[in-house]
């Protein structure tokens, strides 16, 4: 089975150690898609675009992990594969506790450290970085990033296609909506409407995520 990573910049680099170095057993080979790099050798795997690498694969012989920050993009990404027949992997780091009560989806990547406890629920697409702590009940909806060092607490809700900077925390029973943005190192204490950015401690919102962008560089 190939493992293709769609993005080859940090954190797609980041998904092929966690594959190389815990799954080495799972993957034939690890190929990444890149529609913007010109390299055709990228962390020393074959590189190419989208439309090349559809014509030279089989859909049963691939899964994908869309290593993308930006969760519009990864949601654009995803669908784009799925017209074609493509399926995702899931990834999870072996120094993680992932209670069996848990619900993780597909094309889910949980790095190192993190704990993800009774009933809670992780969306298709998600990413959780290092040392992230997901509560019991807490539900992420799909194409969320939530950055290392996240704390959620009991039955929080995280909408679609938000991203949650590294070290936020937040207060159980918190509804954040979709498409939010949580700045680094905030402190929610009450719920985020929809499009809404928000940092500080305590998290107030000071804009709306009208470009769908986190990055602006
Ligand atoms: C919230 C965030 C998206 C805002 O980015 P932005 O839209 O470019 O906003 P700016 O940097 O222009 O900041 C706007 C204002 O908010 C403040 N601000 C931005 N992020 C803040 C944060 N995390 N905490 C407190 N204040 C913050 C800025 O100081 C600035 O205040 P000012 O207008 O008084 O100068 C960004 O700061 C952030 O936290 N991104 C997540 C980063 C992350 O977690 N990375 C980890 C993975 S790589």
């Amino acid at each position: 089975m190939i493992l293709a990573i769609y993005g080859s910049s940090g954190m797609g680099k980041e998904v092929c150690d966690l594959a190389e170095e815990h799954e080495a057993a799972k993957w034939d080979n690890i190929v990444f898609v890149d529609d913007l790099t010109e390299s055709s050798i990228v962390y020393g795997h074959a590189t190419m675009a989208y439309k090349e690498f559809k014509l030279k694969y089989m859909p049963s012989e691939v899964r994908f992990i869309i290593a993308q920050g930006e969760p519009e993009i990864k949601k654009l990404l995803f669908e784009r594969i799925r017209k074609d027949g493509f399926q995702c992997a899931t990834i999870v780091h072996p120094d993680t506790e992932i209670s069996s009560s848990s619900h993780i989806g597909e094309g889910v990547v949980i790095f190192k450290g993190c704990y993800v406890s009774s009933e809670a629920t992780i969306g298709n697409n998600c990413i959780l970085l290092s040392y992230t702590c997901i509560a019991h009940n807490v539900v992420i909806e799909d194409y969320c990033q939530l950055s290392a060092m996240v704390l959620t607490g009991g039955f929080d809700k995280i909408g679609t296609l938000s991203y949650i900077g590294a070290g936020a925390i937040i207060r159980e029973g918190i509804t954040v909506g979709n498409q939010c943005i949580v700045g680094q190192g905030a402190v929610v204490l009450s719920n985020v409407a929809d499009k809404l950015v928000v940092a500080g401690n305590p998290a107030r919102g000071f804009k709306t995520n009208d470009s769908g962008r986190v990055f602006h560089h």
